[in-house]
């Protein structure tokens, strides 16, 4: 690490990031809106890179909501293309890189060619040990918690064995760290059904940046700017935390 960035007192261990603004970057520069996509693919690449030498653990992209069928044909046709594009090229160099692949959302309703390719890169990377990369795709958290719920039913399970903690074990996110910090970019102040049960005490950051200018300066900041923040967990300053 160079002196551009130096070491941080504390690096979140679970960032998740609302990557949004394309179609606004796009628009900017004349161009159509899977432009302003193609440009966040690239964006997210470096952002990848530098979520490594900062030392997060896990980071929970959300890629595609489950709203988002919802779009223009030809804007889901052109996304669909490029997720399985970045899969086709990126998979092997994440794999090597030592990323764990991760899906996060309903795997039911993507087209199926694309949901084979999602399975294949998950066991492909599951036993690498470097960052945790969730892809929140066809994912909403509404539907997160209602799929879990269902679940719970399913199983047997009694109302009095039902906890938070048995719900979060239910989620896609099972086994991991609840998000530290949520990262939304184009200065929006929503959480757009992204990881709302997970992200309960998750620190919040905007900025007016559109994702596809969001680099590793940016990101730098948002992680000192956490650094900053006094995490309470609803309890009073300084009272420890407990579970
Ligand atoms: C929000 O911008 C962005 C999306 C809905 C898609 C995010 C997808 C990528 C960055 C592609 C890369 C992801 C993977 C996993 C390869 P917007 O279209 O809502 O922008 P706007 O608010 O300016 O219209």
């Amino acid at each position: 690490m160079n002196n551009r960035y130096p070491p941080l007192d504390y690096v979140p261990q679970h960032v998740g990031v609302i990557m949004d603004g394309n179609g606004r970057w796009a628009r900017r520069r004349g161009l159509p809106r899977i432009a302003g996509h193609r440009a966040g693919t690239e964006n997210l690449r470096r952002v990848l890179g530098a979520a490594v030498e900062f030392g997060i653990q896990v980071l929970t992209i959300y890629a595609f909501s489950t709203e988002n069928w919802g779009r223009p044909k030809q804007e889901v046709e052109g996304l669909l293309s490029i997720f399985r594009r970045v899969i086709d090229r990126e998979v092997p160099k994440l794999h090597d890189e030592g990323v764990r692949l991760h899906h996060v959302g309903r795997i039911e309703g993507i087209p199926a060619d694309l949901s084979q390719r999602v399975r294949e890169a998950i066991d492909l990377t599951k036993d690498n040990d470097g960052l945790v990369l969730n892809v929140a795709f066809n994912y909403g958290g509404r539907a997160e918690i209602v799929d879990a719920v269902r679940q719970i039913i399913a199983d047997g399970i009694s109302s009095e064995q039902v906890d938070a903690r048995m719900i979060s074990r239910y989620l896609c996110t099972a086994g991991q760290p609840d998000p530290d910090l949520i990262i939304r970019t184009s200065g929006e102040m929503r959480l757009s059904n992204f990881l709302i049960w997970q992200a309960a005490y998750a620190e919040f950051y905007t900025t007016p940046t559109l994702w596809p200018d969001f680099g590793k300066d940016e990101l730098y900041e948002a992680l000192k700017d956490f650094g900053r923040r006094e995490r309470r967990f609803g309890l009073v300053p300084g009272a420890p935390v407990t579970d």
